[in-house]
């Protein structure tokens, strides 16, 4: 039994690294099995306290300070950690350690994927490769040499930028690479073995000059143009939106099979999971072209916000995260529609995040403990860290928190730093006090607003009172209010304004910083009731609940002006009415609203992205957040009773769009992008339908797409509807792409992410099932059990037994990835009897099993 008890971190117990290093040099000898690092670092002390080293799983071979090797009774080593009693207050430290990355199928430190060495060391994959302070706060500059078999590893990489290199006896040979930038250990990259790469340069708005590369597995080279094409987009708009310039001679990205996230920000080598890197028209869709930019872009950004400005402690993660994601959503936002991402990103950020703050894992966005590092990696910390900086926004306007921006990177270039900190830079750019702000990065659970409007004819004068709640979460019972700040505006009804005092074109933003607050309107004398729009563009992350019935959502959603609500009001709609749908089995889907829902795709068709989304009904997962208990297989047949009747009500439409061809030549423009998802939801809508016609026009559209979004629309449309064509296309699928392994994940995730228990088994049990590759892992295990919630949860226990038994297997290679998949069950006490039973006795199955310390910490918390 491998069981550890997960010991917490407190934030509160944070103390400074006793010691600075300046610089350190790294010496590899790279072999398989046994590769020497050598290690030199000048160490000197700043403040009081013991030297003490981290490291994991490392055969120390000599240690030295100042040219003297150490006895055994100079130092001691346990629990991971090496400590040397008495030290020189200046000295040189030298260590010799061996490692085995061969055997490294955790995939954090040095590991091997298809062959060549790779490297992960977020959050604390350091120690696993030298002794060394692995903690943010200890900044060094790196020296690097590695040395390694010529024909095996052609190509020797790590941060910064290349120096000496040359051949050595026996086949070998060496190069050397300097990062004149302090780093944390954690932005430590190193990669070795032969590629192809795509190359490029990029001149800086200081006119300095920069080395592009790709690199990729050998053959792949021109998969690598998209991620160059975003990389270069990246640069720029870094430089023209927040005056940020590549401070690097060179910037390289590797792309890697097996990696347990989307990428990691390495200081001038970023280090990439292959399916955020590799993409072609023929085999990637026009998500995957979408999602290859915005990561591109996040890791990039890191670079000033997370590289330059690092984090001073792991509490402080946000810092450097949902500072990013705010800033991919923008590059993201402005180079494609800004409602659109607007409306992706909320989705998103409702299905997981709001999912998270509602269950045991809940946490705040800066946490106070944790108990595992590789766990803080969330939705809540990214995603709703995001949130808040655009709240921040709208809280201070678009200039002062320019104006913050910049004092940020320039007091704090260097540094490690902390909330506080950034939130002072925009204390001094608004003259605000934002303490209150900072509430919201100490309590977990999602706030609800509830609005009540009250019209006063004669004086025209509309009263709003606005109050907030958040529930309790685990360990914080009672909440503050926070202060949330909210778009809004006075419709006409008529696609425009209303003007009141104070309202700027009939805009304003309210700030709602109290349990409860009143805010009076003042109309013109004798105006018509204005509707209310608010939290426009989902200014704030939270819930809103008004007393609007089917009617008033109706009208209000004709009148808006803010594409966001426009979804937003029909996803309102759509989710009441399958609660409706769900309570009354016998009774039909409403008529009036499904045609007003059509109409709106129509009424939208020239935007077709946004169009696309209008045709998206909440999801189950969403859906059983409103739903105490929830029954994810009748909320998720009363959805689908609802898709069919909108379906039929577009059946027309849907016929008209798909007859026209697809636009070619294929680009991976947002304009066309839009165009095929409006396809790409007729095709869906199809498959909704469900008789045998559609089923054979999905074949023959499956059979003629020339684009991999339409392609793979038409087989996830056609996985639900068994017969021969359903069975046809899986096969040819899989024989078309069987040598493309990204492709391959696609054709396991649609089949898990729509089948039985059984389903999941048998493709768990697939030859090309791999436990060690975390995407083939998570195109079965998290497709499965994180979309297809019917039957994950479904009442007979299966399809918690499946995910229990793969995730039990996972965690003996895999702690990180067991742990991700884990959370699945973290919705488990929201659910009707039968599969809470069956979820508790699984989880208790697996603590009982014993578990890595990162999958225990999951299990205890979910349990708790
Ligand atoms: N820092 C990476 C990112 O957000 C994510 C990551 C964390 C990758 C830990 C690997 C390990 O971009
Ligand atoms: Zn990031």
């Amino acid at each position: 039994m491998r069981t550890e008890t997960p010991v917490s971190v407190k934030l509160e117990d944070y103390t400074p690294y006793p010691f600075e290093i300046d610089s350190v040099s790294l010496d590899f000898s790279l072999e398989l099995e046994a590769t020497r690092v050598r290690t030199k670092m000048s160490v000197r002390r700043v403040r009081p306290g013991e030297f003490v080293l981290d490291g994991e799983g490392l055969t120390l071979n000599d240690i030295s300070i100042d040219g003297s090797p150490l006895q055994v009774s100079d130092y001691k080593i346990a629990d991971n950690k090496l400590t040397i009693a008495d030290v020189p207050d200046t000295f040189t430290l030298e260590t010799d350690v061996t490692i085995n990355p061969k055997a490294n199928t955790a995939l954090s430190g040095l590991y091997v994927s298809a062959g060549r060495f790779c490297s992960q060391c977020e959050a604390t994959g350091f120690r696993r490769i030298t002794y060394w302070p692995d903690r943010p706060d200890v900044m060094s500059r790196f020296h690097v040499r590695i040395d390694a078999d010529k024909a095996t590893y052609p190509i020797l990489l790590s941060n910064g930028t290349p120096g000496k290199a040359g051949d050595l006896p026996g086949g070998r040979h060496f190069a050397e690479w300097d990062d004149p930038h302090p780093k944390p250990s954690y932005l430590f990259a190193l990669c070795a073995g032969d590629y192809d790469v795509w190359r490029d340069s990029f001149t800086t708005m200081n006119g300095d000059h920069v080395d592009l590369g790709v690199y990729v597995d050998k053959g792949q080279a021109d998969r690598a143009e998209w991620a160059m094409e975003s990389l270069k987009a990246s640069m720029k708009w870094d430089e023209e939106r927040f005056g940020r310039a590549y401070d690097l001679g060179v910037f390289n990205i590797v792309a890697v099979r097996d990696f347990n996230f989307g990428a990691m920000e390495n200081k001038g080598l970023n280090i990439f999971n292959s399916a955020y890197v590799l993409a072609s028209p023929d085999s990637a869709t026009d998500a995957d072209f979408e999602a290859i930019e915005s990561i591109v872009g996040h890791e990039y950004f890191h670079n000033w916000t997370g590289n330059r400005i690092t984090c001073r402690d792991w509490f402080q993660l946000c810092l450097k995260e949902g500072l990013t994601v705010f800033r991919d959503q923008e590059f993201s936002s402005d180079l494609r529609s800004r409602p659109v991402q607007r409306i992706k990103d909320v989705m998103r950020l409702r299905a997981r995040q709001f999912a998270e703050d509602g269950g045991p894992l809940a946490h705040p966005v800066r946490p106070q403990a944790y108990g595992s590092i590789d766990n803080l990696y969330t939705a809540t910390v990214y995603e709703k860290g995001a949130e808040l900086i655009r709240a921040l926004t709208v809280l201070i306007g678009d200039d002062a928190f320019n104006k913050g921006m910049q004092i940020y990177f320039d007091e704090y270039d260097g540094t490690a730093s902390t909330i506080e900190d950034f939130y002072s830079c925009f204390e001094k750019a608004s003259g605000k006090d934002l303490s209150q702000f900072r509430l919201w990065y100490a309590q977990a659970g999602t706030p609800e607003v509830t609005v009540v409007e009250e019209w006063d004819e004669a004086k025209s004068e509309l009263t709003l009172t606005l109050s907030q709640k958040t529930p309790p979460t685990p360990k914080q019972d009672k909440k503050k209010p926070v202060p949330i700040p909210l778009r809004a505006a006075l419709l006409d009804g008529k696609g425009g304004h209303v003007e009141a005092e104070g309202w700027q074109d009939g805009e304003t933003v309210i700030v709602l910083d109290k349990a409860e607050k009143t805010v009076k309107v003042n109309l013109s004398k004798g105006s018509a009731r204005p509707l209310l729009s608010i939290n426009r563009e989902f200014s704030a992350p939270v819930r809103v609940r008004r007393d609007l019935d089917k009617a008033g959502l109706l009208k209000l959603a004709a009148a808006e002006t803010d594409p966001f609500n426009i979804w937003d009001c029909f996803q309102s709609l759509a989710k009441t009415e399958i609660f409706r749908l769900l309570d009354e089995p016998q009774s039909p889907p409403d008529d009036a609203l499904v045609s007003a829902m059509a109409d709106a795709v129509r009424l939208n068709e020239s935007d077709p992205a946004f169009a696309a989304l209008l045709t998206v009904l909440p999801d189950v997962g969403e859906l059983f957040q409103d739903r105490e208990p929830a029954d994810p297989a009748g909320l998720d047949s009363a959805r689908k009773r609802l898709r069919k009747a909108f379906a039929e009500a577009l059946a027309g439409d849907i016929t008209r769009i798909l007859e026209q061809p697809s636009p070619t030549p294929f680009k991976p423009s947002a304009e066309q992008a839009g165009t095929r998802a409006l396809r790409g939801a007729m095709i869906g809508l199809t498959g909704a339908l469900g008789t045998p016609e559609a089923a054979s026009q999905l074949k023959s559209h499956f059979d003629s797409a020339s684009n991999m979004t339409e392609s793979l629309a038409c087989l996830r449309s056609l996985i639900p509807l068994p017969g021969k064509a359903r069975d046809e296309a899986i096969e040819t699928f899989y024989a078309r792409w069987k040598d493309n392994p990204l492709v391959i994940d696609k054709w396991f995730a649609v089949q898990a992410g729509q089948g039985t228990a059984e389903d999941a088994r048998r493709l768990s049990e697939h030859p090309d099932f791999d436990m060690s590759n975390p995407n083939r892992v998570r195109s079965v295990a998290a497709a499965f059990s994180m979309t297809n919630l019917a039957a994950f949860h479904a009442p007979d226990g299966k399809g918690h037994e499946v995910i229990a038994d793969i995730i039990q297997r996972a965690d003996k290679l895999n702690p990180a990835l067991a742990a991700r998949l884990l959370t699945s069950f973290e919705q488990w006490k929201k659910l009707e009897p039968k599969a809470r039973a069956s979820a508790k006795t699984v989880l208790e199955r697996l603590q009982e099993a014993g578990l890595s310390k990162n999958a225990m910490d999951i299990v205890t918390r979910a349990l708790d």
